[in-house]
């Protein structure tokens, strides 16, 4: 079975199985058998952050559970209960049209529900752990059902109990988000602000289309040039160290990122070793956002791997900086 339009690098490879469920009881049944449990799994979403190094000889798993339900109301809030399949950005425009505010600076990401989640997708200065108020899931060694709080999913930048591996694995059903009837505007980070001084006024729709045309503009569609966004984490490093650097390259950019910490966009770090815009046979670095390789033709997992490890390598050698992929290798 091919995964081809299943990762957004649309990396040719191919799984032994791939296995659809529409509903928990579906999943339950597959959990619980026997052949389904001697198998290699793994569970995926739309494939926007994921490296195929090579075939994959087990199951691949995939949610079919959509939906997105009003569950509680107040005169502040709104509960919505969103369904593990359901694509992210539909979320976003489905909350804009009502009016409903707190995700909106998480526009056009692509992806489902669920792997948003699992992966506290960012952007624009928002994370989705900022409206998740909880998570269902089911464990897949004990096939016991559970629902996170905000809390208990542990979430930190592009991290959560559910990427630890040392935890059990979870596999994410529903996520409850609470959204604000009343919303108040996130509009301080660097270029979106720019680009809604073009807008008459702030609304829920004008940030949608600030977010949508800075995505645009720096982000390749992964229909057309397979991506799968930024590739590496922003890496955090201590104030000191950036203190440091920042006397012999007065140009680098930071943000604080929390108690003697910044964080250094990979972007340019990665722009400063000279990557932007260059290719290595199909493996290219985009022109316009050095943090995204891009498969220019025929790339294979292991082809932008290599490229991955040589940017690593050289922005380790020129800052002492240690810059960690975002985009999970499997194989
Ligand atoms: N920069 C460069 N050269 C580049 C790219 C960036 O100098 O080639 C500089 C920019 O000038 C700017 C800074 O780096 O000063 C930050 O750039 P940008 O706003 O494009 O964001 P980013 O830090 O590169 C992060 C997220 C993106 C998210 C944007 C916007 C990570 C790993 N990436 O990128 O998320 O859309 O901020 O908030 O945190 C993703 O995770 O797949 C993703 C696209």
């Amino acid at each position: 079975y091919s995964l081809e339009k299943h990762n957004t690098f649309h990396l040719p490879v191919k799984t032994r199985w791939f296995m659809e469920y529409t509903n928990e009881e579906e999943l339950e049944r597959v959990l619980r058998d026997e052949y389904f449990q001697e198998c290699l799994s793994l569970h995926i979403g739309s494939g926007s952050n994921l490296l195929f190094i090579n075939d994959f000889n087990g199951i691949i798993l995939h949610s079919a559970i959509k939906g997105i339900r009003v569950e509680k109301e107040t005169d502040e809030h709104i509960w919505l209960r969103v369904g593990a399949a359901e694509r992210w950005d539909d979320v976003v425009a489905h909350a804009v049209a009502n009016g409903w505010g707190g995700i909106e600076n998480l526009s056009l990401i692509p992806g489902e529900a669920g792997a948003a989640a699992i992966q506290n997708i960012g952007a624009y200065g928002a994370e989705i752990k900022d409206v998740i108020e909880s998570v269902e899931t089911y464990n897949q060694l004990t096939f016991e059902k559970r629902i996170f709080t905000n809390e208990e999913c542990q979430y930190g930048y592009r991290s959560s109990y559910f990427k630890n591996e040392h935890n059990d694995p979870h596999i994410v059903t529903y996520i409850i988000i609470r959204l604000d009837k009343r919303p108040s505007f996130s509009i301080n980070y660097g270029n979106l602000k720019e680009e809604l001084a073009k807008y008459p006024e702030v609304t829920l729709e004008a940030i949608r289309r600030a977010v949508i045309t800075i995505r645009q503009e720096k982000l390749p569609d992964p229909d057309k040039l397979g991506n799968a966004g930024s590739f590496f984490m922003n890496p955090v490093i201590p104030v000191a160290q950036f203190e440091k650097l920042k006397e012999q390259y007065p140009g680098m950019p930071s943000y604080p990122a929390g108690e003697g910490k910044v964080k250094v966009p990979a972007g340019w770090l990665i722009e400063q070793c000279g990557f932007k815009g260059k290719s290595h046979g199909p493996v290219g670095v985009y022109e316009k956002q050095a943090l995204v390789l891009v498969n220019l033709g025929e790339a294979r997992g292991h082809e932008i791997a290599l490229v991955a490890e040589s940017i690593r390598t050289a922005v380790k050698d020129r800052f002492g900086i240690e810059i960690m992929p975002e985009v999970k290798y499997v194989g």
